[in-house]
């Protein structure tokens, strides 16, 4: 059964409350919580001191996705706000290893998001090392965009590196996920979906959650 993560980014921050109360009684398993720093991407979300708001709304786990540059300067600061799961970009770490090393030792689990063009070849190196990887299928720094199809291809490929070597990282798919498409996405062998304005965008959230997570 896949795991539902919402992404909060496009939750309604005028009512944040009510938003968690609804995603604590939905059968979402995760917060995905966007941190972004208009740098590593053109956007400017959130930082730790509302990550540690989300860890005290929820008993879920909250998985972090950093979509900034020196990752490293803030693994602790995200530690102390509650993260569980804390995923760096690929892109934005020439020394990748000694980040994962440095998440892992502050007791979180460790992803790696990769953007569209990343080859997923280039987590062979690392991936006996991590719990995690989120493959990004639109370019980060927005919700509400169109899901890539070439995903599904790394998808598969990934699957196969993972599968060949009998490891246990999760394949985490971020951007674009539709209740159209969600499927497709876990025959490739997805594990973990997240889903913004598919989820916060709809009539009845709740519900859509559910319908994803019986997919
Ligand atoms: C994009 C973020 C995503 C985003 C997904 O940079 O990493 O998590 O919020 O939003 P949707 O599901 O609307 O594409
Ligand atoms: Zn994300």
């Amino acid at each position: 059964m896949a795991i539902i993560a919402p992404s909060l980014l496009s939750a309604d921050f005028l009512k944040l409350q009510s938003e968690c109360n609804m995603l604590n009684e939905s059968e979402a398993d995760w917060y995905h919580l966007d941190v972004m720093d208009g740098r590593f991407v053109p956007n400017i979300s959130f930082g730790p001191m509302v990550v540690e708001f989300f860890r005290k709304a929820t008993g879920k786990t909250c998985d972090v996705h950093l979509m900034i540059e020196e990752p490293g300067k803030y693994a602790e600061a995200f530690k102390k706000a509650g993260a569980d799961i804390l995923s760096v970009h690929l892109e934005a770490c020439p020394h990748l290893h000694r980040n994962i090393q440095q998440i892992r030792s502050l007791g979180m689990q460790a992803g790696v998001a990769i953007n569209p063009h990343t080859p997923v070849g280039n987590l062979a190196d690392v991936l006996a090392d991590i719990d995690l990887v989120c493959m990004m299928s639109v370019n980060p720094g927005f919700g509400g965009q169109s899901f890539i199809p070439h995903t599904l291809d790394k998808i598969r490929q990934l699957r196969k590196m993972i599968d060949e070597r009998s490891l246990p990282v999760k394949i985490e798919i971020d951007g674009g996920v539709t209740l159209e498409n969600a499927k497709t996405i876990l025959d490739a062998g997805a594990d973990v979906l997240v889903a913004g304005n598919t989820v916060f965008k709809s009539a009845d959230p709740k519900a859509t959650i559910a319908a994803l997570k019986c997919l």
